[in-house]
């Protein structure tokens, strides 16, 4: 069941629930042994490997397509942002600076989070704004402060000037498409279809952890164990839970346990004081999107492996250490003052979560021959497109193709509505007065 929603849903070809989901409880024996170790684990079932959210139509060839366009920098306004800029896969599959900085140097409001395991969550963005890989992957191309591109087709034709790539698209999509004509077989459906294909490859299993929980009682050192315990007895697993560590797992439709509050107990003194450092409180959260006051604060639960690598942590990318995020949660969570030892163990703890990182390759990159790739004059078409565009936006309050925080939007839209009413104000009076 968790299989068919951790997998997407924008295939021509939609996995059969069925193929994937026997995949996970292999082998009773596993879990008998697992009974028998001296801790019993928070989540007892280990890291469910590649197969769980493995297509059918993944072929080697769109994986490799998909691999290209992560890499290439070529799709961005200035040629320099590639997706890999700020989910660097030779590490931790983030870019390890607080907040993300795409073209011309521009910082977005919130962290990069780890594209490592992404295929596994229920819902992708600190906020959940996007349900798939697939829908996720729209946005950075056109975000202001990412990859810049003025719009998606500005973006595609870069792609189709380049006759390797078109190869390529036709060799993967050539069967769902008339003819060869670019700009039927290098859209945007298949471009980002590919780009999924290859970070649902992102996995990292056979964690310390992923041993223990398979009967391996020594794969875990006895602080990691001790930190595992604190782990427990603090509740860290009531909204960290699930072989990914990251909320609720097996029921995902329902909602429930996928997005969680962070604040919960934002009147504890300590917490009072992490709010105010790290900046906790002042993007809208799951409220952004779905304008639900009950969702203001609320965030998808991260996975909590490979965490180790990922710093600075928290959406707001504020929190330095790992130490420190754990005070942080169990301040601003569980209104618990943990000690020094207990941290450290905790941390610990969760370093055991660090998987096997399958090892990487820089693609090689089609390339036209003997032409740039990136117009000379990109800026200046950019501008006309870009102003037509913010005309658009304007008519239609359109904020779509934003890939920030959508409370940011909304804050531009408040503003404009006062704009609005006070110039209607204006006009009122001023037709008193006549
Ligand atoms: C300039 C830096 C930047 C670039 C370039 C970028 N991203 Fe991101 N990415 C981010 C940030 C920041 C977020 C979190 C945004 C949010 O939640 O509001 C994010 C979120 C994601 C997520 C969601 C992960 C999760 O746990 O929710 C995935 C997957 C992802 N990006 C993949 C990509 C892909 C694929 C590309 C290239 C097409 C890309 N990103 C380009 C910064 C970037
Ligand atoms: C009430 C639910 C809840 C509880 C309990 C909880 N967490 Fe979290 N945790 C979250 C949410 C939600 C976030 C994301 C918050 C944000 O980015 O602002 C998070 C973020 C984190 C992060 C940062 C991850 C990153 O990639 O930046 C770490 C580390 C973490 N939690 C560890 C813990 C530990 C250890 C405990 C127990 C002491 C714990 N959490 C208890 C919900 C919870």
């Amino acid at each position: 069941m968790a299989a068919a929603d951790a997998t997407e849903e924008q295939s021509a070809e939609p996995v059969i629930e069925g193929d994937v989901a026997p995949q996970v409880q292999e082998d009773d024996e596993e879990d008998d042994e697992a009974e028998d170790l001296p801790v019993e684990p928070p989540t007892e079932e280990s890291h469910p490997g590649y197969e769980y959210i493995e297509r059918e139509d993944d072929t080697e060839e769109k994986i490799e397509l998909g691999e290209q366009l992560y890499f290439d920098p070529r799709i961005s306004e200035t040629g320099t942002i590639s997706c890999n800029t700020c989910h660097n896969v030779m590490e931790g599959g983030d870019d390890s600076r607080p907040v993300a900085m795409g073209v011309h140097g521009e910082t977005g409001p919130v962290a990069s989070p780890t594209v490592w395991n992404s295929g596994f969550h229920h819902t992708q963005f600190w906020d959940g704004r996007a349900d798939t890989l697939a829908e996720q992957a729209e946005g950075p191309i056109v975000a202001d402060v990412e990859m810049g591109m003025p719009d998606h087709e500005a973006a595609l034709d870069r792609v189709r000037a380049v006759d390797g790539y078109v190869e390529q698209y036709e060799d993967v999509y050539g069967d769902e498409v008339d003819g060869d004509d670019p700009e039927d077989l290098v859209t945007l459906e298949n471009t980002v279809d590919a780009i999924a294909a290859y970070e649902r490859t992102l996995v990292t299993p056979n964690s310390s952890y992923d041993q223990y929980v398979e009967g391996d009682a020594d794969a875990m050192t006895d602080q990691q164990l001790d930190g595992m315990e604190s782990f427990q007895e603090l509740g860290c697993q009531s909204c960290h839970s699930g072989p990914m560590f990251s909320g609720q797992w097996d029921e995902p439709e329902s909602g429930e346990g996928v997005y969680q509050p962070h604040p919960t107990f934002d009147d504890n003194p300590q917490c009072e004081e992490y709010i105010e450092e790290y900046d906790l409180m002042e993007n809208p959260g799951r409220a952004g999107v779905t304008d639900d006051e009950a969702d203001e604060f609320m965030y998808k639960v991260p996975t909590l492996r490979n965490v180790e690598h990922t710093a600075p942590y928290m959406h707001t990318g504020q929190v330095p250490t790992l130490e420190e995020s754990i005070r942080v949660m169990a301040a601003c969570n569980l209104d618990e003052d943990p000690s020094d030892e207990e941290v450290e163990d905790i941390a610990a703890f969760l370093t055991s979560l660090t998987g096997e990182y399958p090892d990487q390759e820089m693609p090689r990159l089609p390339n036209p021959s003997g032409e740039s790739m990136i117009p000379m004059d990109a800026d200046a078409e950019f501008e006309d497109i870009e102003e037509e565009r913010d005309e658009d936006a304007d008519e239609v309050g359109d904020d779509d193709a934003d890939d920030g925080i959508p409370g940011m939007t909304i804050g531009a839209a408040v503003i404009a509505l006062a704009i609005a009413t006070a110039a209607a104000l204006v006009g009122y009076t001023r037709r008193l007065n006549e």
